[in-house]
């Protein structure tokens, strides 16, 4: 069977679907590794593993989200099933852009923080690529209120996707175990007919 690379108007496609699980995974791992790197050992060889480690992946989802947003113009996503109510169209497409928002907001002060570090640590993606501090920020005259407040900012924008992204999981189950419309198996790149599945009509319990 032929790769269907691109979005159709029932079901994504192998670019768009496996960017998106590999993103979600990846915001999960990063949000148990960063809790947990915080309480090593200040200046301890783990911790600067770990921080190397946490930047390099971190930086990787941006770049992963840029591309995925740019893939999306190039393939649109599928619209909503029609069994949908309004209400669940407005629902997604809003939910949707929050967690394209808070996907670049939280590496971007993640980049933030480390630029305008007192410490001036380089940052290697994966022990390979030199990454570069963002531009001004290490030049600030007081470069350490910067960095305390991005901290709290980072730390408050994974706390606010983490929360959403439960909202979202929960959602995509409730298609699938109560709407039975397909929604998630899109994300698989099946299409509901195929899955043999009949979503409820409208208004039905
Ligand atoms: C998907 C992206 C990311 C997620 C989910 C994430 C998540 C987290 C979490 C949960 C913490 C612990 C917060 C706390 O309890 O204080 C943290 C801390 C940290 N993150 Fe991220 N992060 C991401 C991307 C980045 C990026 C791209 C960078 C830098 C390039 C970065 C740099 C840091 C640093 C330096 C800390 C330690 C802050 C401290 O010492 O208090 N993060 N991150
Ligand atoms: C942190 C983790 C996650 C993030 C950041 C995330 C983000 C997103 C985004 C931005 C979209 C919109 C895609 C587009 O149309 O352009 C989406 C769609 C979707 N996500 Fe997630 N997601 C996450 C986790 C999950 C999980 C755990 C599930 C399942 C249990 C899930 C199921 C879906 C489904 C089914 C869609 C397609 C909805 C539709 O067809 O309209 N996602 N996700």
């Amino acid at each position: 069977m032929a790769i269907r690379w691109r979005n159709t108007d029932r079901t994504y496609g192998v670019v768009a679907a496996g960017v998106h699980w590999l993103i979600a995974i990846a915001v999960v791992a990063m949000i148990a590794l960063g809790s947990m790197m915080v309480d090593l050992p200040p200046g301890s060889a783990d911790q600067f593993q770990l921080y190397q480690l946490h930047k390099s992946v971190g930086i990787l989802v941006l770049l992963l989200t840029l591309a995925r947003l740019v893939w999306r113009l190039v393939s649109p996503a599928p619209p909503m099933p029609d069994s949908c109510p309004t209400w669940q169209r407005r629902a997604a497409g809003v939910s949707h852009a929050l967690l394209y928002i808070l996907t670049l907001a939280v590496p971007l002060t993640g980049w933030a923080m480390i630029s305008a570090s007192v410490w001036g640590i380089p940052t290697v993606l994966f022990g390979v690529v030199p990454w570069p501090h963002l531009p001004l920020l290490p030049e600030l005259p007081d470069k350490a209120a910067v960095e305390q407040a991005m901290k709290l900012v980072h730390a408050g924008l994974v706390w606010a996707l983490a929360g959403l992204a439960v909202l979202h999981a929960s959602a995509a189950l409730g298609h699938h175990f109560h709407a039975r419309d397909g929604v998630l198996l899109r994300m698989f790149g099946r299409t509901p007919a195929a899955a043999g599945m009949r979503p409820r009509a409208k208004g039905s319990p």
